[in-house]
């Protein structure tokens, strides 16, 4: 069948929206017809390069080459057709995908820990995770799919590792956006930064995850979240989503947690900066109490290895720097629990979508989340 999709040829250049030809899916494959897709920043660290499979990493994801690629890893939309073997789900079912594979099997889904799973090793590879084989193509050359799934396409053919069934009362918008960014936010604050009653949590970066960073320390509890935006315009939503304080540098925000702190400091700072740099750890780590623990869910530029860091206080203070993919939590468990939060009015979803994009207005919608405009902005697929 073809689909029409959202195409990336070579760095830094727009999405060019394609015909793609989209070929059967295997026993254990399935195709999903979209209904929305969230423009996650992830997807324009691979248009600027930040993530990239150079050359030499080729021959290890199998793949002839990185880019052309479908982009797009957060979304939601309804089964559309099913391989011989699929478990789980069945056409007509509705979707969250995942944009780390659960396959239920390896030391790390049978140990609680699937946002680890193994099958996260094909995330940059092109070919399916079932066979390798691709199927998915421009005229003939084969295209890679962003973390196995490309949901900037009206439908996906994929893994049944990369969908998770969810009950169909929920709006597929609030799905969408819980695949992603509120996951990963929100169990930013309540899994890796373990924020507690009475915490003072510092949330560095106001996007579609720091907003749910915001979010999960407001449920559990924490006495002040102080937000740090170099964008001021972030102020308001942030406060909207539970925070007590606003600060558009790290001086400030850091004077003002010594008082609020009585001169402790914050139990934890998130960083959800749309690039991290190396120069943010150490702020970040000075912002922190004594046993106080900094979370990096923001993605820094693969190549990156330099960051200026105070050792001594590290050991000596008993800190700890702590790395978060998809908030720490399992994607199967994650997606379902944060949706009844979501019902049960304690998570707002709808209030996180900004703007809503066609897919051939792609383009805008990274410019706007560029020049700061969107919490998230989100592809309305007809
Ligand atoms: N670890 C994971 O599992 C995971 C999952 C999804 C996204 N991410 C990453 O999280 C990051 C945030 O994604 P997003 O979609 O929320 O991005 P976004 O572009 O929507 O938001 C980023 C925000 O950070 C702010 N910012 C940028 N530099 C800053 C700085 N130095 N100090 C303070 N604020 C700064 C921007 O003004 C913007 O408001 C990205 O790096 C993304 O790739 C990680
Ligand atoms: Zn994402
Ligand atoms: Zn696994």
């Amino acid at each position: 069948m073809k689909t029409r999709a959202a195409v990336l040829w070579g760095k830094h250049q727009e999405w060019k929206i394609e015909d793609v030809d989209l070929g059967e899916p295997g026993p254990t494959e399935l195709v999903v017809k979209m209904a929305y897709a969230g423009l996650c920043h992830s997807d324009e660290h691979v248009v600027t390069g930040d993530i990239d499979a150079p050359d030499e990493m080729l021959p290890f994801i199998g793949a002839p080459h990185f880019l052309p690629l479908i982009g797009g890893h957060e979304g939601a939309g309804v089964v559309h057709q099913v391989g011989s073997a699929v478990l789980g789900v069945s056409v007509g079912d509705h979707v969250a995908v995942s944009f780390i594979p659960s396959c239920g099997l390896c030391k790390w889904c049978s140990t609680g820990r699937q946002n680890l799973c193994d099958m996260g090793a094909a995330t940059l590879a092109g070919g399916m995770i079932s066979d390798g084989v691709y199927r998915h193509h421009v005229n003939g050359t084969p295209l890679n799919r962003m973390a196995q799934l490309g949901t900037f396409s009206e439908y996906i053919l994929v893994n049944q590792a990369s969908v998770i069934k969810v009950d169909d009362d929920y709006p597929l918008d609030a799905v969408a956006l819980v695949s992603c960014g509120v996951a990963t936010g929100v169990g930013s604050a309540q899994r890796r930064a373990e924020v507690k009653s009475g915490d003072t949590v510092v949330v560095v970066g106001i996007g579609g995850i720091g907003a749910n960073a915001v979010q999960g320390a407001r449920m559990n509890g924490a006495a002040n979240i102080v937000a740090i935006d170099t964008n001021a315009s972030k102020q308001e939503k942030a406060e909207e989503f539970g925070a007590t304080h606003f600060f558009t540098s790290f001086d400030d925000a850091a004077l003002a947690v010594m008082d609020m702190t009585r001169g402790n400091m914050a139990d934890s700072c998130i960083i959800t900066a749309g690039v991290v740099t190396g120069d943010l750890l150490g702020p970040a780590l000075n912002i922190v109490s004594k046993d106080g623990t900094v979370v990096v869910t923001g993605l820094a530029p693969m190549a990156q290895r330099d960051v200026k860091l105070d050792l001594f206080n590290l050991s000596m203070f008993n800190k700890q720097i702590r790395g978060s993919i998809f908030g720490s939590g399992n994607p199967r468990a994650e997606v379902p629990r944060l949706l009844t939060e979501y019902r049960r009015g304690a998570l707002m979803l709808d209030e996180l979508i900004t703007n809503r994009y066609t897919l051939d207005d792609i383009n805008v919608g990274y410019r706007d989340m560029n020049d700061g405009k969107n919490i998230r902005g989100i592809i309305e697929f007809g």
